[in-house]
């Protein structure tokens, strides 16, 4: 079949599931390619995929898509639209992610061709306690290219989309449930801050506000810990305090490498 955008959809607090997905669409180079970010788009409306190859990219929270990215990516409808999965996680696991974001584009009316699990650096990953320091690194994008280059090798291969037979996915249905979540979120120094407003800029919830003294402000109940104001602050002035980080350094240290279904 001939397509000739790939339209790439992501949700990507620390850009590296925009990263892999902007690779997986350069190794399908179709000739138009159009960009959704759905990080901080906090509309509501349609957004229609029709006649384009559809390329959707999430970061894995607990195993699972992030919430917010699965809310996001529902404003999306495909007329059987063909897709490219891609969960991008921190080196520990993938866990019932890619299955979950495979079935979910599929509810959307999209026909999915292809799923990969990738490995960014992760969101609770710091100086001197790194976790997926650098991922996804030139090696990873490589391989995100080639798994574009054969997904639409795939995709010219079949006469229309009923020709496209379900391929298994890692993963479980019913999905692991996901635990409760404690509120928290980032502290900053209060010392170095200038409140400049780069972490309010790129919140995906309005978490991150700069109140009428000019101090910034962090609403624990609306943080989801993406740590996307962490990695933005231009000074270092925000961190997030987490046993996990040490944890994860510790027994996430073996490099995994991406998982490619179609
Ligand atoms: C709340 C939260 C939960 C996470 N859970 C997992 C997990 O279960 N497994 C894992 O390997 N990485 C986990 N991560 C790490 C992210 O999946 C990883 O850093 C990913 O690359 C972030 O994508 P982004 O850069 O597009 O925001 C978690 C991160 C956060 C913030």
């Amino acid at each position: 079949m001939n397509y000739e955008t790939t339209h790439i959809v992501y949700f990507s607090p620390t850009h590296t599931s925009q990263r892999v997905a902007r690779a997986v669409a350069e190794g399908i180079g179709m000739g138009r390619r159009m960009e959704t970010d759905l990080t901080t788009d906090r509309s509501e409306g349609i957004i229609r995929v029709e006649h384009e190859l559809l390329v959707a990219a999430v970061p894995v929270y607990a195993g699972r898509v992030a919430p917010l990215a699965l809310e996001r990516l529902g404003r999306l409808r495909g007329s059987s639209s063909p897709a490219v999965v891609l969960a991008v996680y921190g080196n520990r696991d993938y866990e019932d992610a890619l299955v979950e974001l495979r079935d979910a584009v599929s509810r959307l009316g999209f026909t999915p061709l292809a799923a990969g699990a990738f490995v960014g650096e992760h969101s609770y990953s710091r100086p001197g306690m790194p976790i997926a320091e650098g991922r996804p690194d030139d090696a990873d994008l490589e391989v995100a290219r080639r798994f574009g280059k054969r997904a639409l090798e795939k995709l010219v291969s079949v006469q229309g989309l009923q020709e496209v037979r379900p391929f298994p996915v890692k993963g479980h249905v019913p999905y692991r449930e996901a635990g409760p979540s404690t509120p928290a979120a980032p502290v900053v120094d209060e010392a170095l801050c200038a409140a400049c407003g780069e972490c309010v800029e790129v919140c995906p919830t309005g978490a991150v506000t700069v109140d009428a003294a000019g101090k910034v402000q962090t609403d624990k109940m609306k943080c989801i810990k993406c740590c996307a104001c962490v990695k933005a602050c231009p000074i270092g002035a925000r961190t997030f305090d987490t046993p996990y980080t040490a944890l994860l350094h510790a027994k996430c240290a073996a490099r995994r490498e991406p998982e490619l279904f179609l």
